[in-house]
């Protein structure tokens, strides 16, 4: 191995998603010669930063989801409030290009990080060859066109979409969670295979904007990742807009006449359905497979993810692995909070992830947001709790905005009082639960949540309410 005084670079980082891009900038601001490399081609044929999430995931899907809540607002809640929206349009090519523009504008926004920060972004496909080096290959070509020496190398190079081989993608009528976001007009009817994040995101956009949406879920329960009643509401409030058949699996599927026909199995046995758009959304595997070869010594696990420490670290000390690459739930935040610690680390500085409290949000309408531990999951485990609910028909904020669905559930210890788990569904979740995992990270109990003051009208107030109904103690409902 080279000295490190010969060496270029002190740390390079594969892929620019929100792990690598994030742990580019750490680094380079703790004062570490920083090159972030990316290979990522966007629709338009340009390198693009930000990778799967803000590329084709978190930001354009969140883009869509706006836009199509507006209308279906306009469409059905607007009466409500007086408001006659008689002669409404809607204009897909229109919500596109606003949608693009989010991107393009987010994505230019990491280049100018980067050169503020100093970091140097190279286009290209990264290949460690040896453990202080890094091959760059054009992705076009496939022809070697640089070499890096470096200290320090964080791979970030996050996942893709699974693939059925009863489904091949030919990006027509058959499509990924890429596709789904690029529809020119809406389909009539849409398939969507799985009723996960990805699947309940986009079924949302297209159902609200009119097309009829069914879901296909292998499992038997709907999404059992979250606290069970929460899931029990969303799907009761779901239904209304989206036909979820779960217990079914999809046997196969072919065009035919511009139309997808599948066959699925459920319970009563095989199915048919015919749709004009179907949609794969049955998970993301990681991109761990053109990074390295087997002779460095980096480990995986079965289902290919790289294995490492709780630091990030991998079997190889000076190579980190962060975000969808390895272990943990794909989250963006969860692989930027890693990409910030293994950055420290590197500066030699002490930092960890708190694994327990990563926030989970599914954003339909009304939203599902979670963090820390289900109801079921304390009991599985045997841990006694105290459980307070309050329902949004009881908040005031709630009713004037005409959001009445969903509640706030806190857990908590019964002998500890601290806080386990908090789970809301309802409008605005995705903001509601940061509060919770601040509360949380603070270890409050639900007395302290009890005795702080939260301003009123708000939807907050539900979260006050919540922990006030752990010791039976709420104000607005009957205990
Ligand atoms: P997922 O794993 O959440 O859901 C896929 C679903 O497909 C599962 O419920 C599975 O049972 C089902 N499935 C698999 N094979 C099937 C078959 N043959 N027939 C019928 N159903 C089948 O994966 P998803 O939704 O594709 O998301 C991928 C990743 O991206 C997840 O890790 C998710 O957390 C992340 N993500 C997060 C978002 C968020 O935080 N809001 C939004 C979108 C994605």
């Amino acid at each position: 191995m080279s000295s490190s005084k010969s060496l270029e670079w002190d740390v390079v980082v594969i892929g620019a998603g929100p792990a690598g891009y994030v742990a580019a900038i750490r680094c380079a601001q703790l004062g570490l010669k920083t090159a972030c490399v990316d290979e990522w081609i966007n629709h338009q044929g340009d390198a693009s930063l930000g990778g799967t999430c803000l590329n084709v995931g978190c930001i354009p899907s969140k883009a869509l989801l706006e836009s199509s809540h507006l209308y279906q607002l306009a469409n059905a809640d607007f009466s409500a409030h007086g408001i006659s929206a008689s002669s409404l349009k809607m204009n897909v090519a229109t919500m596109q290009a606003r949608k693009d523009q989010v991107v393009s504008d987010l994505t230019l926004g990491i280049q100018t990080l980067f050169k503020a920060n100093k970091v140097v972004s190279i286009h290209g496909r990264a290949k460690i060859t040896a453990v202080d080096t890094i091959e760059i290959s054009s992705r076009e070509t496939r022809k070697k066109i640089d070499e890096l020496k470096t200290r320090k190398i964080i791979i970030a190079t996050g996942s893709s979409p699974v693939r059925l081989q009863q489904a091949p993608i030919e990006n027509n009528c058959i499509i990924d969670s890429a596709g789904a976001l690029e529809l020119t007009e809406v389909p009539k009817t849409l398939g969507i295979i799985g009723a996960g994040a990805i699947g309940l995101e986009l079924g949302s956009v297209w159902s609200r904007l009119g097309s009829q949406v069914t879901l296909i879920e292998a499992m038997q329960n709907f999404l059992p990742m979250a606290d069970k009643k929460l899931a029990a509401l969303a799907q009761r409030s779901l239904k209304k807009s989206l036909d979820i058949r779960l217990n079914a699996r999809l046997v196969s599927a072919s065009v035919k006449n511009k139309k997808v026909h599948i066959v699925y199995e459920d319970k009563s046995g095989e199915q048919k359905a015919a749709f004009d758009k179907l949609v794969i959304a049955v998970g993301r595997k990681p991109n761990s497979d053109r990074v390295f070869g087997e002779e460095l010594g980096i480990e995986k696990d079965e289902r290919s993810f790289i294995l490492v420490n709780e630091h990030c670290r991998t079997s190889v000390p000076n190579i980190y692995a962060i975000g969808d690459v390895v272990r943990g739930p794909m989250l963006a935040h969860k692989g930027s909070e890693e990409g910030i610690m293994v950055a420290e680390h590197i500066a030699g500085n002490f930092a960890e992830v708190n694994y327990d409290l990563i926030p989970s949000i599914i954003y339909t309408h009304p939203e599902i947001a979670w963090v820390g531990k289900s109801e079921n999951e304390c009991r599985a485990a045997g841990i006694k709790i105290r459980v307070g609910s309050f329902p949004f028909v009881a908040s005031g904020r709630a009713r004037a905005m005409n959001e009445t669905e969903g509640l706030v559930k806190i857990i908590a210890d019964a002998k500890t009082d601290r806080v386990l788990g908090v789970h809301i569904f309802s409008a605005q979740a995705s903001e509601l639960i940061a509060q919770a995992v601040l509360m949380m990270e603070m270890q409050a109990t639900a007395e302290d949540i009890a005795l702080t003051m939260f301003a009123h009208p708000t939807l907050s107030e539900t979260m006050h309410e919540a922990a006030l109904a752990v010791h039976g103690r709420a104000i607005h409902i009957k205990n």
